[in-house]
């Protein structure tokens, strides 16, 4: 991407206070951070500009607070976390603007880091207060926006700081838009796009999206049961949306048009219950399954032909865990093709992006993420662009 300015347009930080946008919305347990991936993402930008001599006070929120200061959410408890991943020690802010943000600016030293407090304390972050974004903006010379993974929120500080800084993307930024515009913006095709999940209904804009963009859209999860039922397959008790089979149609009929090859699985692994490794597990054609039992992954032949796909594809999007992966063994084929997906990109045969939600830690269970061309941390923004719709924090980064 070069249609906006990265750290390398950045120039002599030495001395300079620079606000770095970052994603400190972190999985918690007991007052402590139980993954930090996030934190790792953003080190590599914080680094640079501390080690460049810059004054860096990082800014983040965490969960959702709705403009009132919440001790359970105050970002003080990350802090020693950063400080692990940054390895450096890091000075926490209970304030994000206004004279305890001046002082400690007077007090950091040249590559000295700060947190400040949760944005999302202030309401004016959340409505995208200009007055607020000026107010945090005082006490800086430039902003850094490296949180794609808030950057469907057009909020003070992941969009409105852009107005009144100059204002670069940070690496994790970078590294993000530059592996999604390989995905969908200017993709080596053929593309597939694996797209799973339990519902249709959340999903409805990314299938809608996806039938114009990608050469295949392989769907799987509870979602390719709505698209079965539509298509006249008796889903037995499967999760499925009935009320949402004239959609399902909508979307099939766009994909004919577009030349979208549609994937939906013809053999099934069903269940009459849903537990780990059930009686009366068994595998069949999708048109064998019995009214009292419920379809939980997709069967092994339709994963081969799925590997098969891929196999003629240069590139490939991936969100959502194909069966109900977190309860063995319906995980089986989420596995099996992540493995495939990852294979080929190893042989450098397939570039392969997922993201959102659930699909990192399938991905994971699989063992497969290490191997993908880009994971991205992202969950709702990774949807809203896949989507296809404008980010307003990458936007503000692109005037
Ligand atoms: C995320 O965790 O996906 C981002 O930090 C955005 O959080 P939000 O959904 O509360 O805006």
């Amino acid at each position: 991407m070069t249609d906006f300015r990265t750290l390398d347009a950045v120039g002599d930080v030495h001395g300079k206070v620079a606000l770095v946008r970052v994603d400190l919305n972190l999985p918690m347990q007991d007052g402590a951070v139980t993954d930090d991936t996030r934190i790792k993402a953003s080190a590599p930008t914080i680094l640079e500009l501390a080690d460049g001599g810059a004054k860096v006070l990082l800014l983040a929120h965490f969960g959702r607070p709705k403009g009132a200061r919440s001790s359970v959410m105050s970002l003080s408890m990350v802090i020693d976390a950063v400080q692990d991943v940054l390895g450096r020690e890091v000075m926490f802010v209970p304030e994000i603007y206004g004279p305890v943000v001046e002082q400690t600016v007077g007090i950091l030293p040249p590559g000295g880091i700060a947190v400040l407090e949760n944005t999302r304390f202030w309401p004016g972050e959340e409505a995208n207060d200009p007055e607020l974004a000026k107010a945090i903006a005082a006490n800086a010379d430039l902003f850094v926006n490296d949180a794609f993974s808030a950057a469907h929120r057009a909020h003070a500080t992941t969009e409105g700081l852009a107005h009144v800084l100059p204002a670069f993307a940070g690496r994790a930024m970078e590294a993000e838009l530059t592996a999604l515009q390989k995905a969908l913006g200017n993709p080596e095709r053929p593309v597939a796009a694996v797209v799973g999940g339990a519902k249709v209904s959340s999903k409805l804009d990314v299938l809608t999206h996806l039938v114009g963009q990608v050469d295949h859209l392989i769907i799987g999860g509870g979602m390719a049961n709505t698209f079965l039922a539509a298509r006249g397959v008796d889903v037995g008790k499967s999760l499925c949306e009935h009320d949402l089979a004239a959609t399902a149609d909508q979307i099939l009929a766009a994909a004919d048009k577009a030349g979208c090859t549609v994937h939906l699985p013809y053999d099934v692994v069903v269940a009459k219950e849903f537990a780990a490794n059930p009686a009366g597990l068994r595998t069949c054609n999708v048109h064998e399954v019995a009214a009292d039992e419920m379809i939980l992954d997709v069967g092994p032949q339709a994963v081969e032909a799925l590997a098969d796909v891929l196999k003629t594809c240069r590139t490939l999007v991936w969100n959502g865990p194909l069966g109900a992966f977190e309860t063995p063994p319906f995980d089986a084929a989420t596995v099996a093709l992540a493995q495939s997906a990852a294979a080929l990109t190893r042989e450098g045969a397939l570039v392969s992006v997922a993201g959102g939600g659930d699909t990192v830690a399938a991905l994971n269970q699989a063992g497969a993420a290490g191997d993908f061309s880009y994971i991205s941390t992202a969950g709702g923004a990774f949807l809203e662009w896949m989507e296809g719709r404008e980010l307003p924090g990458v936007k503000a980064l692109q005037r």
